[in-house]
């Protein structure tokens, strides 16, 4: 199983950004976490991709097709209002999970909404930085349960 995991703008300054929203981990520590979680548990290979901009983001969801078998997406503000994220996910069809470390309904108007929600399987939001690990787990159940 192989799994890309996309994180957008700002999640780069995780750990020094607001701590009292998005918590103390930076996101190297999250992600070394989620490396190991799929190799010595998983039995997979993740691979990830941090940027400030929206079209590689874009690049690197369509370079996803045939190479990974699912994406995990934190698209920062872009959630709210990138169609081309949107469309981009849609073209490839992976089966993909959008997640939110903070609460997003519990928080400004404009954050309450999603563009990117009606095109993927599935959201985890408000977990904290735990809800990489929980999009890992339920995305690669998923994967396997779709190849029996
Ligand atoms: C976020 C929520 C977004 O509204 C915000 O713009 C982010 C992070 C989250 O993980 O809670 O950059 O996606």
């Amino acid at each position: 199983v192989s799994v890309l995991l996309l994180n957008g703008p700002n999640l780069n300054m995780l750990g020094k950004r607001e701590p009292e929203i998005y918590g103390s981990e930076t996101l190297e520590d999250i992600v070394g976490r989620l490396k190991k979680t799929m190799e010595e548990e998983l039995g997979g290979r993740l691979e990830h991709v941090q940027s400030n901009h929206e079209g590689v983001l874009i690049d690197a969801i369509h370079q996803a097709k045939g190479i990974h078998d699912g994406l995990i997406i934190n698209p920062g503000a872009f959630t709210h209002y990138s169609y081309a994220i949107r469309d981009a996910l849609a073209s490839v069809a992976l089966p993909t999970i959008e997640i939110h470390m903070s609460n997003v309904h519990a928080r400004e108007e404009f954050r309450h909404h999603s563009v990117i929600a009606p095109i993927v399987s599935g959201q985890i939001v408000g977990l904290g930085s735990d809800g990489y690990d929980w999009a890992l787990q339920a995305l690669v159940r998923k994967i396997k349960n779709s190849r029996v």
